[in-house]
């Protein structure tokens, strides 16, 4: 009886934030990571306006530490020269010293911001080491939260490298950046995002997370209620890994400025499939500078999203199921269904309206969306992990012997 009340108090509450400092200790920790991985999606925006504006190679020197920006007259004046000592010049030659101020001052925003980041991240986390509010084992996150911060700086200066030779691109002969290197560089951002995500989810459900705890609240439930959210806390694996393959697709489609070529839908031109999708050798290079093989594969990359995140939210939440879900994998469910299909519609007006940049803009913010809300629904079933599941199923069948082996000896009848 008991536990069957137990039970249904996990079904019917689940595994609630926990935000109040009084409940838990880590809640100023989980807040202060969650805000970070805020400014990583600041960051993430600001780059993809930087890209959306031409402004990526206004700078044509970095330093770790950074520097100041031009101060007068005669700084921007040798600031301006130096950039039109790149090739990227011989193809804006009527641009103006304002124009230029323009470029610089987003690339200039945008390497600051992620200093500011970092900042940001390593200040509190020493003030927060001291007042003992990082969990145990949770410093080496913090540590592969910063690398990652980190190297990110070096993954984009290495993207802009690729921009300042002569190396130009598509028919358009384009000086531009490797669409590949800005794929590292977008899906390190949206990596680094999601483990911020993660930790502070982790945080913010502190005492809910220790295993003992989640061990002992899985074993309420019934064997069906957990074989559910066992196979759909699977499929909400496979929908964020999808979500990060699409964005690096769309990353693709971005670097080759592949979004102004095909602009109809669902055929591209008048073809399904365009017939120029295999026409560079070797064939792996379609896969990464051919504009009609990236777009063809984002196109399909996603609306496979899209379609595998309303799937997953019908069968979780049809009447049968969802009573045997928690109330934040429900929601999780609705956010996912939403989110990719709205970023699907976006991805196609996007599409048909030549790329203008507030709906591209947009449409990275989406792609966000999409694979929080992922990783959202993933975290609520984080009571479904395999080896919780087993631990709680021993402990549970365990329980039953005893108790069957009890209820065994006091009926057996003593022999005179
Ligand atoms: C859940 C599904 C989708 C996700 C997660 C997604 C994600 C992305 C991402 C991350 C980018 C790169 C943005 C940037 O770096 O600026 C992108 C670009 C793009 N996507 Fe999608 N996308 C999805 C669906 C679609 C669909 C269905 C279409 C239309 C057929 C589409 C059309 C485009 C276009 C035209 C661009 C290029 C925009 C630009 O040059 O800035 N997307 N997408």
């Amino acid at each position: 009886m008991a536990s069957k009340q137990a039970a249904s108090a996990l079904l019917s509450k689940g595994l609630p934030w926990m935000t109040q400092a009084s409940q838990n200790h880590y809640a100023p920790t989980g807040k202060w990571i969650l805000g970070t991985a805020g400014m990583v999606l600041g960051m993430i925006h600001v780059g993809g306006v930087t890209r959306l504006t031409q402004s990526g190679l206004s700078m044509t020197s970095w330093s770790p530490l950074g520097s100041l920006p031009p101060m007068n007259q005669e700084e921007w004046e040798t600031e301006f020269a130096r950039y039109k000592e790149y090739p990227e010049w011989q193809q804006r030659q009527s641009m103006t010293l304002s124009d230029f101020k323009f470029i610089f001052g987003w690339e200039y925003g945008h390497r600051m911001l992620g200093r500011v980041v970092g900042v940001c991240f390593a200040l509190p986390w020493m003030y927060f080491t001291v007042r003992r509010k990082i969990p145990p084992g949770y410093q080496k996150r913090m540590v592969g939260l910063l690398a990652m911060g980190g190297t990110q700086g070096l993954v984009g200066w290495w993207m802009v490298k690729s921009g300042l030779g002569d190396d130009r691109r598509s028919d358009r002969n384009e000086i531009r950046v490797r669409p590949i290197r800005l794929t590292a560089h977008l899906t390190m951002a949206l990596a680094t995002y999601g483990a911020l995500v993660w930790t502070g989810l982790d945080l913010l459900h502190y005492p809910h997370n220790n295993n003992t705890k989640l061990q002992d609240m899985v074993a309420t439930l019934s064997k069906e209620s957990l074989r559910q959210a066992r196979v759909l806390r699977t499929k909400s694996w496979v929908l964020s890994g999808l979500t990060f393959v699409t964005v690096a697709s769309g990353a693709l489609v971005a670097g080759n400025d592949a979004g102004r070529a095909y602009n109809t839908y669902p055929k591209m031109g008048d073809e399904w499939i365009p017939s120029e999708i295999m026409d560079l050798s070797p064939w792996h290079r379609n896969l990464i500078e051919n504009t009609a093989t990236v777009q063809f594969n984002h196109r399909i990359l996603g609306a496979t999203t899209a379609l595998t995140a309303v799937t997953l939210a019908a069968i979780g939440l049809s009447p049968s199921r969802a009573a045997a879900l928690t109330p934040q994998a429900r929601k999780g469910l609705y956010a996912v269904a939403t989110a990719a299909t709205a970023q699907a519609s976006l991805g196609i007006v996007t599409l048909l309206t030549y790329v203008p940049l507030s709906l591209a803009a947009l449409h990275q913010l989406g792609s966000v969306a999409v694979f929080t809300s992922g990783l959202y629904l993933a975290h609520a079933l984080r009571y479904a992990r395999p080896a919780l599941v087993r631990t709680a199923t021993a402990t549970k069948s365990s329980a039953v012997k005893s108790s069957a082996e009890t209820v065994a000896s006091r009926m057996a009848v003593p022999k005179r």
